[in-house]
């Protein structure tokens, strides 16, 4: 485990370096690109800005949350509203490796946009050391391709500034913690967002779909928490899936959608284990999602399959 203090330090002397003049930073909100956020502000002040995108595939009120967050960590930082043009690149895509990529050049090309208009060339962002582990290089088979590496366009005009790039999540974690950054221990989301969790099309209304089925998850899962009948998961969230699955409303026949739900424990991500879950907690995720999102999701399954050999998110 690395020493916070030190790190600080080191990273703070190491971004006055690799920053001459100005930097934009991609802040999703997450704890890696907030802490990546708090040390280059603390290297370069007014000359370091933070964009916060709004790309339509976050989860219910994160606009609002993340905000909230940015402000309590004192962070300065602008939204960009970009939902449109997220959903206009994906239309039609169902590969998740091309999902990432697009999703990955259209961050890029907002960013490039941007850098433009404040007058710089880099950009800072949050990359951690399991994000280019997992997208593959020399020597590494590429699992997914995070859109924050391999996702990023080859011509793109951006130079990046990673200071989170050697750590691993408990690591940023521990660096968060020092830096004052409040909720360290909040759970992962993609960058992708909901995107790598819509198998298949991703449309307004399956973004919709997956959006109350993640809320209620996020939600019923963090009641059992407070409640003390379930320790702190690592991830906890919902799957819109591909496949449509007969169920009945009163005495109507409905052909509808399916959603898998997902709770692991973790400690870096390289490895995860679903956890086992009490059956009142299962039962009551699984009627709420299928009465909130009536005639349109009939059926909730339970994720039980370890990493390895699955992956944390399906896709
Ligand atoms: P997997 O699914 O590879 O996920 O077991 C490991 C951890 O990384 C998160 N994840 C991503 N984070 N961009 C990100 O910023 C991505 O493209 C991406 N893909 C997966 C995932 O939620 C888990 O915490």
């Amino acid at each position: 485990m690395i020493d916070p203090a030190a790190f600080c330090d080191e990273a703070i002397a190491r971004l006055k370096k690799d920053v001459p003049e100005r930097t934009i930073i991609a802040a999703s909100g997450g704890i890696d690109s907030t802490t990546a956020a708090l040390l280059a502000e603390r290297a370069l002040g007014d000359r370091a800005r933070s964009i916060f995108v709004d790309t339509g595939l976050l989860r219910a009120g994160e606009v609002e949350r993340v905000s909230g967050f940015f402000r309590e960590s004192g962070l300065k930082f602008e939204v960009l509203r970009a939902s449109d043009r997220f959903l206009g690149a994906l239309e039609g895509v169902v590969d998740p490796e091309e999902k990432r990529r697009r999703i990955g050049t259209m961050f890029i090309r907002l960013f490039e946009a941007e850098a433009d208009k404040f007058g710089t060339d880099r950009l800072v962002q949050g990359t951690i050391a399991p994000d280019w582990i997992e997208s593959g290089g020399a020597l590494r088979d590429t699992i997914k391709t995070h859109h924050n590496v391999g996702g990023l366009p080859k011509d793109m005009r951006l130079t990046l500034v990673e200071p989170l790039r050697d750590l691993y999540k408990d690591e940023v974690r521990a660096v968060a913690r020092h830096l004052g950054v409040p909720a360290a221990e909040r759970q992962p989301f993609p960058g992708p967002g909901l995107a790598v969790r819509i198998h298949g099309a991703v449309t307004a209304e399956r973004v919709r779909q997956v959006r109350v089925a993640n809320a209620i998850v996020e939600e019923e899962v963090e009641r059992s928490v407070a409640a003390g009948t379930l320790a702190a998961p690592w991830q906890y969230f919902a799957v819109l899936l591909p496949v449509l699955t007969v169920g009945v409303t009163g005495d109507n026949r409905v052909h509808g959608a399916a959603v898998s739900v997902r709770v692991v424990e973790s400690v870096d991500a390289m490895t995860a284990t679903a956890m086992e879950l009490p059956r009142s907690l299962t039962s009551r995720i699984a009627e709420r999602i299928t009465r909130e999102l009536t005639g349109e999701v009939v059926r909730v399954l339970y994720d039980v399959t370890d990493k390895p050999p699955a992956t944390i998110e399906w896709e």
